[in-house]
């Protein structure tokens, strides 16, 4: 069956549940659902009661959302009050990127150590992608393994980060590279979270559901290019954007959870986008990872169309759409720049998906005809990358 088939499989099983649409990541003893829908944070203390009676909630949130001004960790604690069990004090950690390390990883930890949570107990992410990757590591290795809830509150971790387990941390040498699958056993997604979330992070998440319709699902590609202004606005389209993005990825993941097959399809830009992230240092006032994915995918075509294997129009189409959507799309609108095609290709080489030394990168032949490319020449890199960055955005 191909990604678009299953997606399409996966949204057939989405039952609209009073507004709230529920898709099943379905792996067997590890299954879980994504429930999505406005105002389900209120109901957190509920589910996790379903879920794990009599357990103890451990909260790990960052700054940001814990804050007063936008009341989402209140509302999380709040509704945690209808468990017989008090809840230990919430672990706030800084926001942004650099949170994703060794330190932290220590820090969480030994605070679920010292507020005695067990392996029958709950771990909520309650965050954005960095906190969900790092609360989810913290839950995988403390005590081999405590249950965990991701609640996500960035559109990134509602339509990719918070789906599929992958858990971890940055080290010096790039990006995610320390690490475990470890699969939550319920995501909430309460989408008007996403109310109170900075445009430029609402932008850098809409990348990756501009992605999946660019993997295999054109005609969801062709949605987003007349809806995206309504999934920033907060229309019904927000939750249809989150709900089919799940379904995609919930359907990769189903097949191949490890990403020992077609999963690496999902890392469309993430070749460019993790090297460009890198030699910006994590610096989310330079560059976010969304933004970091819509460079890469942006340059992935532009690769692609290249090497010949798409039409240089498809290229065009996919740049116009997330410059439109208020992304960038090339390198050069990275505030300071990135350096030299050398260090580029340096930082490439730390990626996950080097095998033995090879590249792979995932191309296309069109718009929703993405594929893995293995063993990609490291001269047809360095040749494309020295024409790319020489130019500009050209959008
Ligand atoms: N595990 C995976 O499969 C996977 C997939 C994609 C990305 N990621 C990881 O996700 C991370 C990026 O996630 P992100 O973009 O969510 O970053 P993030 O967690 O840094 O959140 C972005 C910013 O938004 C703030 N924020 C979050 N929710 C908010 C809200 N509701 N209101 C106001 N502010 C809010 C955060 O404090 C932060 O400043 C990266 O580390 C990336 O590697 C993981």
């Amino acid at each position: 069956m191909t990604t678009a088939a299953s997606a399409a499989a996966a949204q057939a099983q989405t039952a609209d549940n009073g507004g709230e649409r529920v898709i099943r990541v379905a792996l067997a003893e590890r299954s879980y659902d994504i429930r999505i829908g406005r105002g389900l944070l209120d109901g957190l203390g509920g589910a996790v009661a379903r879920l794990a009676p009599g357990a103890n909630v451990a909260i790990i949130t960052d700054e940001n959302v814990a804050s007063e001004t936008h009341g989402h960790l209140a509302r999380a604690l709040s509704s945690l009050q209808a468990l017989a069990r008090p809840t230990p004090a919430p672990i706030v950690l800084k926001p942004g990127e650099v949170t994703k390390n060794w330190r932290n990883i220590e820090y969480v930890s030994e605070s679920l150590l010292a507020a005695k949570i067990e392996r029958g107990d709950i771990v909520v992410a309650l965050g954005g992608g960095v906190i969900g990757d790092l609360a989810g590591f913290a839950a995988a290795i403390v005590r081999r393994g405590v249950r965990f809830v991701q609640v996500p509150t960035s559109l990134l971790a509602q339509v990719d980060s918070s789906v599929g387990g992958k858990t971890g941390i940055n080290s010096p040498h790039g990006k995610n590279l320390i690490g475990a699958f470890y699969q939550p056993s319920l995501v909430l997604a309460d989408t008007a979270v996403l109310d109170t979330l900075p445009v430029r992070e609402l932008r850098a998440g809409y990348a990756e559901v501009a992605k999946y319709g660019l993997i295999d699902q054109p005609e969801f590609f062709a949605w987003c290019e007349q809806n995206w202004q309504g999934v920033y606005d907060g229309t019904d389209a927000r939750e249809y954007a989150v709900a089919t993005s799940c379904a995609a990825k919930a359907a990769v993941v189903a097949r191949d959870e490890t990403e020992t097959g077609d999963r690496a399809l999902l890392n469309l830009g993430h070749t460019f986008g993790h090297a460009l992230e890198r030699l910006t240092h994590y610096d989310s006032a330079r560059l976010v990872h969304g933004e970091g994915v819509a460079i890469g995918m942006a340059q992935a075509f532009r690769f692609s169309a290249r090497l010949g294997l798409c039409a240089p129009a498809d290229a065009d189409r996919v740049a116009r759409h997330l410059a439109a959507a208020g992304l960038p799309v090339h390198p050069a609108q990275i505030p300071g720049g990135v350096g030299t095609v050398d260090e580029v290709l340096e930082a490439m080489a730390q990626d996950k998906k080097v095998s033995r030394g090879a590249l792979t990168f995932i191309l296309a032949r069109g718009i929703g005809q993405s594929f893995i490319a293995k063993n990609v020449p490291r001269d047809d890199v360095r040749a494309f990358l020295e024409a790319d960055m020489a130019g500009g955005p050209g959008v």
